[in-house]
């Protein structure tokens, strides 16, 4: 499927250090990013709010049809914790290959990243 795309690790963190910067591309996570996010609880609560809005979309929601929110909300939040420069490392899958035959395509990214902001 030739208009799939690739979620990627180094996109993520781009997106991050974008994020972190006010919106402007940047080629560095600044080293306290993981602070400045607020911590793991923080994160596991936004990842939770996150999911639910994904799942109201319903152009997204079929995606998350069988997800287990427990089980997402902590994996997620600590792929941010560790992109976002904890010490943690990351045990779940490469993020590329996570989403590989998930047919997800730039439209569904674009409507994604609305609610991330
Ligand atoms: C910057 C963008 C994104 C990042 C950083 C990201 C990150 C991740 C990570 C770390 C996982 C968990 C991997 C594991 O199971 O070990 C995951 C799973 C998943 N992602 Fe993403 N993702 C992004 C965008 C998207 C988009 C745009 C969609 C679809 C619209 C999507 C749908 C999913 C689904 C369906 C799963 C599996 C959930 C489950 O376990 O049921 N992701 N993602």
């Amino acid at each position: 499927m030739r208009d799939q795309i690739v979620i990627s690790e180094e996109a993520a963190a781009a997106l991050l250090a974008g994020a972190a910067e006010g919106g402007e591309a940047a080629d560095v996570l600044p080293k306290n990013l993981y602070e400045e996010m607020g911590g793991m609880e923080t994160l596991k609560a936004a990842v939770f709010s996150l999911l639910e809005l994904l799942r109201a979309d319903e152009t997204l929601s079929h995606f998350f049809h069988y997800t287990d929110s427990t089980l997402f909300t902590r994996r997620i939040a600590h792929f941010f914790a560790h992109i976002g420069g904890a010490t943690e490392e990351w045990i779940g899958k490469p993020v590329d290959e996570a989403h590989h035959g998930r047919f997800i395509k730039h439209e569904h990214f674009d409507l994604f990243l609305t609610y991330t902001e």
